[in-house]
């Protein structure tokens, strides 16, 4: 009693503005099936008392779960469903906007003329904790590439007193997208973007509350999960084998090669493609990778053949179709078999050789018989002579 008058002694001091927050003491659930359900109970100058059903709905009611740490409303009961209090009942017809810190601090409607007793005592269940929110894919796939970007949305039933949602992927303390809340909405887009491989795996959201009083921040349960997959194709590597005469980078035409394609990483359904870029065009060709090396065969190579070889690795994934970079080009030029061991060219070979020999020799004996004309030895004047008197003896003969 002394308390009380002292109580009275400061509110009046305080003035009568605050005489509410000094009077009450706080809020409790009294008969429900946990500590979070029950009769709506307050404290006021040391006594507890009920409160009044008369406009008691949902905003009330989460007023007194969040103070409580008991998550949110899930329904607001009327008439005593919790049992009838006994003694005062010190709040009639109060009407909150919902965020108050305490049920104490809602404003009561005065001189609502509505007659109370405790049958219409007030009760609430609460959530206990949050209410479990809900993740969607937005994103039509599950299955990305690096690079893309992955569309959530975090439902959260209430949009009441929502602070922010989180995206969380499973194995990672700290949430990996935040987004603030907008009071109008309780459905979120949260994006993962420019993502790597690093975030495949399982996802799951949850939302964050203000509330309580002091005022807090509660975090609510994890949503159901999400799984994406990231698909990231390694670049193939590939090589070619032909008959083992043949200059580096070329095939002997005729001759057989072949063009194997490997991957150091293998996908149900995968399939190498090989593309030989030409100067009048391109041919394509694929082979299931049933193996992580897969060879393309040619046999009797012509100059069809020639041109640049890529390899690349493909895969269907969740209904989308996933390419890898094409490997380095690989040049292959188809040559005519090697010239110098032609029987043809040999036999030409011969016959020129045997050619520039005879020129030779003729050169030669020339020479020596210009030199001995310069100075002329008995033997060739006495040819001479000879020779002219041949001439002469012919020309008498015609004569
Ligand atoms: C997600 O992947 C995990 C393994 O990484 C698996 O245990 C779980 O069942 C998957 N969940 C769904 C919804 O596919
Ligand atoms: C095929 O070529 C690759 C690379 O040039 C070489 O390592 C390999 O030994 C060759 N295989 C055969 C069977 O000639
Ligand atoms: C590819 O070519 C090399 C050399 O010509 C040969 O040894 C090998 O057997 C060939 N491989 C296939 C699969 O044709
Ligand atoms: C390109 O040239 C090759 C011979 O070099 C020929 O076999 C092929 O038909 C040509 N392709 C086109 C599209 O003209």
């Amino acid at each position: 009693m002394l308390r009380f008058l002292h109580i009275l002694l400061l509110a009046g001091l305080l003035g009568v503005l605050w005489d509410k927050v000094d009077a009450f003491g706080g809020v409790r659930l009294v008969d429900g099936d946990d500590e979070c359900s029950g009769r709506v109970e307050v404290l006021r100058h040391d006594r507890w008392g009920t409160v009044c059903d008369h406009g008691w709905d949902h905003r009330e009611a989460n007023v007194v779960c969040l103070e409580l740490g008991c998550g949110l409303a899930e329904l607001a009961l009327h008439n005593a469903k919790y049992g009838e209090g006994r003694g005062a009942i010190w709040l009639r017809h109060v009407q909150c906007t919902g965020h108050e810190s305490s049920l104490t601090r809602c404003a009561v409607v005065l001189h609502s003329n509505s007659y109370c007793t405790h049958e219409n005592d007030a009760g609430v269940k609460c959530s206990g904790t949050l209410l479990t929110p809900t993740l969607i894919l937005l994103s039509p796939h599950t299955v990305f590439s690096p690079g893309e970007a992955v569309r959530f949305g975090c439902s959260a039933l209430l949009a009441d007193h929502l602070s922010d949602l989180h995206l969380y992927k499973q194995g990672v303390s700290t949430p990996l997208v935040t987004q603030r809340a907008d009071h109008a909405q309780a459905d979120v887009e949260l994006t993962l973007s420019d993502i790597e491989t690093f975030h495949q795996g399982s996802y799951n959201c949850r939302y964050r509350i203000r509330g309580g009083f002091p005022s807090q921040l509660l975090s609510s349960p994890p949503s159901n999960s999400i799984n994406i997959t990231v698909v990231d194709l390694l670049t193939p590597q590939h090589w070619y084998n032909t008959s083992s005469d043949a200059p580096a980078g070329s095939v002997i035409k005729g001759q057989n090669f072949n063009i194997t394609c490997s991957t150091m990483q293998q996908y149900p359904g995968g399939s190498f493609q090989l593309r030989l870029i030409r100067s009048n065009g391109t041919v394509r060709q694929s082979l299931p990778a049933l193996t992580p090396s897969v060879t393309f065969t040619f046999s009797n190579a012509q100059s069809a053949n020639e041109g640049y070889y890529y390899c690349l690795y493909r895969v269907q994934l969740g209904g989308r179709t996933f390419v890898s970079r094409e490997s380095q080009p690989l040049p292959i030029a188809i040559r005519d078999p090697d010239p110098l061991l032609s029987p043809m060219v040999i036999s030409w070979l011969v016959s020129g050789l045997t050619f520039v020999v005879a020129v030779i020799v003729i050169i030669i004996v020339a020479k020596v018989l210009c030199n001995k004309e310069k100075k002329p030895s008995e033997l060739e004047r006495e040819t001479r002579t000879c020779v002219d008197n041949t001439y002469v003896a012919l020309s008498i003969n015609k004569l």
